[in-house]
Protein backbone atom coordinates (compact mmCIF):
# COMPACT_ATOMS: atom_id res chain seq x y z
CA UNK A 1 0.00 0.00 0.00
CA UNK A 2 0.77 3.50 -0.62
CA UNK A 3 1.98 5.97 2.09
CA UNK A 4 -1.46 7.72 1.32
CA UNK A 5 -3.26 4.85 1.69
CA UNK A 6 -2.12 3.76 5.11
CA UNK A 7 -2.43 7.05 5.89
CA UNK A 8 -5.95 6.84 5.32
CA UNK A 9 -6.60 3.67 7.17
CA UNK A 10 -4.94 4.79 10.68
CA UNK A 11 -6.39 8.50 10.20
CA UNK A 12 -3.11 10.35 10.12
CA UNK A 13 -2.99 14.34 10.26
CA UNK A 14 -0.90 13.51 7.18
CA UNK A 15 -1.59 15.84 4.50
CA UNK A 16 -1.88 13.76 0.81
CA UNK A 17 0.77 16.48 -0.64
CA UNK A 18 2.97 15.58 1.98
CA UNK A 19 3.12 12.27 1.58
CA UNK A 20 3.22 12.18 -2.03
CA UNK A 21 6.64 13.63 -1.61
CA UNK A 22 8.01 11.96 1.14
CA UNK A 23 7.14 8.47 -0.54
CA UNK A 24 9.95 8.95 -3.45
CA UNK A 25 12.50 9.58 -0.51
CA UNK A 26 11.00 6.75 2.24
CA UNK A 27 10.31 4.11 0.05
CA UNK A 28 13.82 2.87 -0.88
CA UNK A 29 14.84 3.00 3.81
CA UNK A 30 11.60 0.71 4.03
CA UNK A 31 13.87 -2.26 5.05
CA UNK A 32 16.69 -0.66 6.24
CA UNK A 33 14.95 1.70 8.73
CA UNK A 34 14.87 0.34 12.46
CA UNK A 35 14.68 3.75 14.35
CA UNK A 36 12.22 6.45 13.88
CA UNK A 37 11.33 9.43 16.09
CA UNK A 38 7.96 11.67 15.74
CA UNK A 39 7.49 15.01 17.25
CA UNK A 40 3.87 15.65 17.65
CA UNK A 41 1.68 12.62 17.98
CA UNK A 42 -1.78 13.86 18.66
CA UNK A 43 -4.04 10.61 18.43
CA UNK A 44 -1.66 8.26 17.49
CA UNK A 45 -2.26 7.91 13.66
CA UNK A 46 1.10 8.50 12.26
CA UNK A 47 2.74 6.58 14.79
CA UNK A 48 0.59 3.21 13.15
CA UNK A 49 1.13 4.70 9.91
CA UNK A 50 5.22 5.05 10.74
CA UNK A 51 4.96 1.04 12.09
CA UNK A 52 3.27 -0.14 9.39
CA UNK A 53 5.47 1.50 6.20
CA UNK A 54 8.72 0.37 8.17
CA UNK A 55 8.52 -3.33 9.51
CA UNK A 56 11.83 -3.06 10.93
CA UNK A 57 11.53 -0.09 13.29
CA UNK A 58 10.80 1.04 16.69
CA UNK A 59 8.42 3.99 16.14
CA UNK A 60 8.75 6.22 18.85
CA UNK A 61 6.32 9.48 19.05
CA UNK A 62 6.05 12.61 21.69
CA UNK A 63 3.40 14.57 22.65
CA UNK A 64 2.84 17.46 25.58
CA UNK A 65 0.11 15.85 26.72
CA UNK A 66 -1.67 12.50 26.96
CA UNK A 67 -2.73 10.44 23.78
CA UNK A 68 -6.10 9.10 23.92
CA UNK A 69 -8.58 6.44 22.52
CA UNK A 70 -10.97 8.71 20.03
CA UNK A 71 -14.71 7.67 18.91
CA UNK A 72 -15.65 7.63 15.37
CA UNK A 73 -16.03 11.56 15.84
CA UNK A 74 -12.60 12.23 16.92
CA UNK A 75 -13.98 12.76 20.49
CA UNK A 76 -11.76 11.39 23.09
CA UNK A 77 -13.22 7.84 25.17
CA UNK A 78 -13.57 8.30 29.33
CA UNK A 79 -13.65 5.43 31.30
CA UNK A 80 -14.88 6.13 34.57
CA UNK A 81 -14.63 9.74 34.24
CA UNK A 82 -10.94 9.46 32.69
CA UNK A 83 -9.56 9.30 29.11
CA UNK A 84 -8.85 6.12 28.12
CA UNK A 85 -5.21 6.33 27.07
CA UNK A 86 -4.32 5.23 23.64
CA UNK A 87 -3.01 1.24 23.12
CA UNK A 88 -1.11 0.79 19.61
CA UNK A 89 -1.53 -2.03 17.63
CA UNK A 90 2.24 -2.79 17.41
CA UNK A 91 4.53 -3.36 20.46
CA UNK A 92 7.24 -1.22 18.03
CA UNK A 93 5.53 1.95 18.74
CA UNK A 94 6.14 3.77 22.06
CA UNK A 95 5.02 7.12 23.15
CA UNK A 96 6.23 9.42 25.68
CA UNK A 97 5.05 12.66 27.09
CA UNK A 98 7.13 15.58 27.12
CA UNK A 99 8.30 18.59 25.33
CA UNK A 100 10.17 19.10 22.00
CA UNK A 101 11.97 21.48 23.74
CA UNK A 102 13.47 19.25 26.55
CA UNK A 103 16.75 18.35 25.69
CA UNK A 104 17.12 15.98 28.80
CA UNK A 105 14.09 14.39 27.43
CA UNK A 106 15.01 13.88 23.83
CA UNK A 107 18.56 12.83 25.00
CA UNK A 108 17.29 10.26 27.15
CA UNK A 109 14.72 8.73 24.84
CA UNK A 110 17.30 8.41 22.06
CA UNK A 111 19.50 6.77 24.11
CA UNK A 112 16.60 4.14 25.67
CA UNK A 113 15.23 3.65 21.80
CA UNK A 114 17.82 4.86 19.35
CA UNK A 115 21.31 4.16 21.03
CA UNK A 116 22.86 4.03 17.11
CA UNK A 117 20.88 6.94 16.07
CA UNK A 118 17.94 7.78 14.42
CA UNK A 119 17.17 6.29 10.66
CA UNK A 120 14.44 9.26 10.37
CA UNK A 121 13.11 12.21 12.62
CA UNK A 122 9.88 14.35 11.35
CA UNK A 123 9.07 17.64 13.70
CA UNK A 124 5.22 17.71 13.38
CA UNK A 125 4.54 19.25 16.52
CA UNK A 126 4.54 22.81 18.06
CA UNK A 127 5.43 24.38 14.57
CA UNK A 128 6.75 27.01 16.70
CA UNK A 129 10.27 28.42 15.68
CA UNK A 130 11.82 28.77 18.62
CA UNK A 131 10.70 25.45 19.66
CA UNK A 132 11.68 23.51 16.43
CA UNK A 133 14.99 25.00 16.67
CA UNK A 134 15.65 23.77 19.70
CA UNK A 135 14.44 19.92 18.92
CA UNK A 136 16.98 20.20 15.72
CA UNK A 137 19.83 21.15 17.82
CA UNK A 138 19.50 18.20 20.33
CA UNK A 139 18.49 15.88 17.98
CA UNK A 140 20.40 16.35 14.76
CA UNK A 141 23.23 15.12 16.23
CA UNK A 142 21.20 12.26 17.14
CA UNK A 143 20.16 11.02 13.50
CA UNK A 144 22.41 8.48 11.94
CA UNK A 145 25.11 9.89 9.03
CA UNK A 146 22.64 9.70 5.79
CA UNK A 147 19.57 10.02 8.03
CA UNK A 148 16.47 11.68 6.76
CA UNK A 149 15.07 15.29 9.33
CA UNK A 150 11.85 16.61 8.19
CA UNK A 151 10.05 19.68 9.14
CA UNK A 152 6.14 20.22 8.54
CA UNK A 153 4.03 22.96 8.27
CA UNK A 154 6.79 25.51 8.09
CA UNK A 155 4.27 28.04 5.91
CA UNK A 156 2.66 28.90 9.54
CA UNK A 157 5.55 31.43 10.07
CA UNK A 158 3.68 33.78 7.54
CA UNK A 159 0.71 33.59 9.75
CA UNK A 160 0.27 36.68 12.07
CA UNK A 161 -2.29 34.71 14.47
CA UNK A 162 -0.14 31.79 14.78
CA UNK A 163 2.78 31.38 17.41
CA UNK A 164 5.87 33.68 16.31
CA UNK A 165 4.53 33.72 12.79
CA UNK A 166 4.38 37.40 11.37
CA UNK A 167 2.14 38.51 8.25
CA UNK A 168 4.28 38.33 4.65
CA UNK A 169 5.49 42.15 4.39
CA UNK A 170 5.48 42.79 0.64
CA UNK A 171 8.67 45.16 1.09
CA UNK A 172 10.63 42.47 1.60
CA UNK A 173 9.54 40.40 -1.53
CA UNK A 174 12.39 39.78 -3.73
CA UNK A 175 14.14 42.84 -3.45
CA UNK A 176 17.74 43.85 -2.94
CA UNK A 177 19.36 47.17 -0.67
CA UNK A 178 22.89 47.86 -0.80
CA UNK A 179 23.58 44.26 -1.75
CA UNK A 180 22.07 43.12 0.84
CA UNK A 181 18.62 40.72 0.58
CA UNK A 182 16.04 41.06 3.38
CA UNK A 183 13.76 38.23 3.76
CA UNK A 184 10.63 37.40 5.93
CA UNK A 185 12.51 35.87 9.11
CA UNK A 186 8.83 35.00 11.64
CA UNK A 187 8.87 31.77 12.90
CA UNK A 188 9.30 28.58 11.47
CA UNK A 189 9.76 30.13 8.26
CA UNK A 190 12.74 32.25 9.45
CA UNK A 191 13.64 28.79 10.96
CA UNK A 192 13.96 27.30 7.84
CA UNK A 193 15.54 30.07 6.48
CA UNK A 194 18.63 29.88 8.58
CA UNK A 195 19.10 26.38 7.89
CA UNK A 196 19.93 27.51 4.20
CA UNK A 197 23.52 28.26 6.23
CA UNK A 198 23.66 24.81 6.85
CA UNK A 199 23.75 24.09 3.44
CA UNK A 200 26.54 26.75 2.78
CA UNK A 201 28.48 25.85 5.68
CA UNK A 202 31.64 24.35 4.02
CA UNK A 203 32.10 27.75 2.13
CA UNK A 204 31.33 29.63 5.73
CA UNK A 205 34.03 27.30 7.14
CA UNK A 206 36.62 27.70 4.26
CA UNK A 207 36.42 31.52 4.57
CA UNK A 208 35.27 32.60 7.97
CA UNK A 209 37.78 29.60 9.48
CA UNK A 210 34.29 29.05 12.02
CA UNK A 211 35.99 25.14 12.49
CA UNK A 212 32.65 23.69 11.97
CA UNK A 213 31.95 21.74 8.34
CA UNK A 214 28.63 21.09 6.80
CA UNK A 215 26.68 18.67 8.74
CA UNK A 216 23.59 18.75 6.09
CA UNK A 217 24.40 17.22 2.87
CA UNK A 218 21.13 18.45 0.83
CA UNK A 219 17.66 20.33 2.37
CA UNK A 220 15.22 19.71 -0.47
CA UNK A 221 11.99 22.55 0.38
CA UNK A 222 8.65 22.10 -0.41
CA UNK A 223 5.36 23.84 0.14
CA UNK A 224 4.82 23.28 3.70
CA UNK A 225 7.75 20.31 4.15
CA UNK A 226 11.34 20.12 4.29
CA UNK A 227 13.74 17.05 4.20
CA UNK A 228 17.42 17.46 5.00
CA UNK A 229 20.02 15.01 4.65
CA UNK A 230 22.16 14.26 7.33
CA UNK A 231 26.12 14.01 6.00
CA UNK A 232 28.46 14.07 9.16
CA UNK A 233 28.42 13.64 12.92
CA UNK A 234 30.14 17.15 14.79
CA UNK A 235 30.34 17.12 18.89
CA UNK A 236 27.94 20.46 18.55
CA UNK A 237 26.21 22.38 16.18
CA UNK A 238 27.23 25.52 17.81
CA UNK A 239 30.25 27.11 16.93
CA UNK A 240 33.23 26.24 19.14
CA UNK A 241 34.01 29.26 21.69
C1 LIG B 1 -0.23 18.27 14.11
S1 LIG B 1 -0.40 17.38 15.60
C2 LIG B 1 0.51 15.90 15.25
C3 LIG B 1 -0.17 15.05 14.24
C4 LIG B 1 0.44 13.68 13.99
N1 LIG B 1 1.87 13.77 13.73
C5 LIG B 1 -0.23 13.02 12.79
O1 LIG B 1 0.27 13.16 11.66
O2 LIG B 1 -1.29 12.36 12.98
C6 LIG B 1 0.70 18.28 16.63
C7 LIG B 1 0.84 17.74 18.05
O3 LIG B 1 1.96 18.40 18.65
C8 LIG B 1 1.72 18.51 20.04
N2 LIG B 1 2.57 19.59 20.60
C9 LIG B 1 2.38 20.93 20.52
N3 LIG B 1 3.40 21.58 21.14
C10 LIG B 1 4.24 20.63 21.61
C11 LIG B 1 5.47 20.68 22.32
N4 LIG B 1 6.05 21.84 22.67
N5 LIG B 1 6.08 19.51 22.64
C12 LIG B 1 5.50 18.31 22.31
N6 LIG B 1 4.32 18.22 21.63
C13 LIG B 1 3.69 19.35 21.28
C14 LIG B 1 0.21 18.79 20.15
O4 LIG B 1 -0.29 18.39 21.41
C15 LIG B 1 -0.36 17.98 18.96
O5 LIG B 1 -0.88 16.75 19.41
Amino acid sequence: MSLAEISVKHQALKPPYYLSVYESYLAPLTASTTALLELGVNRGGSLELWAEYFPRATVVGIDIKDIVEIDQDWKPIYKNGRPVLKTFSSSRIVSKMGSQADEAFLTGLSSDYAPRGWDIIIDDCSHVGSLSLQSFLTLFPLLKIGGLYIVEDWGVGYKPDFAEGEAFDTKLHLTEQDGKFPSHASGLAGFIKQLVDEVGMDDINALSKTGRPAVVDWMHVYKGAVIIKKRRNVPSLRFPA
